[in-house]
């Protein structure tokens, strides 16, 4: 059905459609605000449940860690993954789990500036470590990061559920490499998996954000 302002003529069907990807497209790499449901996809909820409830994972232990500039209070059990503490437990579900087990890198935060799979780090071993997660990476008044804003202006993601990783590698890179090549970038990013095969237009953003020529 035609929207009011395709009706109007204000926007063609196109640019209705264009708009609206923009839109879905610019929520995703901000807060990695892609359906939960993805997780379901994935199958990350099914490992990640067991070890939330279980009392065979043992006694929670209240510990302060460092996560995007703020220093978080938190009940962790001794193997819980940094990446079920921030999803389930500080609510900063940016942070995406896919596989669970260090292959996809969709779970991909900072430590002290250096890219981690948060499913493969204890969140007891972060303790005098600064966490950064995709909504950190902006600026303190909710400012796209220029990645963030490349990605929107590439159009990178596709259904968005690696672009939270993609972020967070690209902001470690431009971090340590800010003119890097494409060849850099796309090493720099080769841990991270889009199983809609989006890398061109991920690596166009990298090189958007850098200031360096985007590739056809
Ligand atoms: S969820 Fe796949 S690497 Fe962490
Ligand atoms: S955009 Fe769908 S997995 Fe990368």
């Amino acid at each position: 059905m035609p929207s009011p302002l395709e009706i109007s003529g204000l926007r063609t069907p196109e640019e209705e459609l264009r708009l609206t990807r923009r839109e879905l497209i610019k929520r995703i790499v901000a807060s990695g605000a892609v359906a939960s449901a993805s997780t379901f996809v994935y199958g990350g909820l099914a490992g990640c449940g067991s070890q939330r409830g279980s009392p065979a994972g043992g006694v929670e232990r209240l510990i302060s860690i460092n996560v995007n500039g703020q220093v978080r209070r938190v009940d962790v059990l001794p193997n819980e993954t940094l990446a079920m503490t921030l999803r389930y437990k500080l609510g900063l579900t940016g942070t995406k789990l896919g596989c669970d087990r260090g292959e996809c890198g969709a779970c991909t935060v900072m430590l002290d500036d250096v890219t981690h799979y948060s499913c493969s780090v204890l969140t007891h071993s972060v303790r005098n470590r600064k966490v950064i997660t995709v909504e950190g990476v902006g600026g303190p008044s909710g400012e796209l990061h220029p990645v963030q804003q490349a990605f929107i202006d590439e159009l990178s993601p596709q259904c968005g559920f690696c672009t939270s990783g993609q972020v967070v590698s690209a902001v470690a890179l431009l971090k340590r490499n800010p003119k890097p090549t494409r060849e850099e970038a796309r090493m720099a990013l080769s841990g991270n998996l889009c199983r809609c095969g989006a890398y061109h237009n991920y690596l166009n953003g990298v090189m958007r954000a850098a200031g360096q020529e985007t590739s056809t």
